[in-house]
């Protein structure tokens, strides 16, 4: 099982191959943001990678973080785009406390969407 270390609130074992905006709501506990359901449009999934990042991204994550202008931000990823597949440290950097919105966002599904395309 992999270990998903949040910074500031503590280490959590994660189902493999779990999303990681899911993991970090369920077994860690944060308010993690994910305005737009999970669907690489909104970027409020966004956390700083400390260790441990996926080398590989989705197409549309590549491609939203490029429009957002946050493509050149080392460590910064969608958690929606991301399986738990090894241990990972993130800084939790879009919560819900402090965002002035009224829910954190519609749960993602179980698997990534759009469907993954590893480009
Ligand atoms: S980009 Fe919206 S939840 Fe990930």
């Amino acid at each position: 099982m992999p270990k998903l270390s949040v910074e500031g609130v503590g280490t959590f074992d994660v189902p493999a191959g779990k999303r990681l905006v899911n993991a970090l709501v369920d077994e860690c506990g944060v308010d993690q943001l994910h305005a737009c359901g999970g669907f690489a449009r909104c970027t409020t999934c966004r956390v700083e990678f400390v260790s441990g990042e996926p080398p590989r991204m989705t197409k549309a994550e590549r491609d939203v973080l490029a429009a957002k202008g946050l493509a050149d931000r080392p460590g910064l990823r969608l958690s929606c785009q991301i399986a738990c597949d090894g241990d990972m440290a993130v800084r939790v950097v879009s919560r819900l406390a402090g965002s002035g919105r009224a829910d954190a966002g519609k749960r993602p599904a179980d698997a990534i969407e759009p469907p993954a395309d590893w480009a």
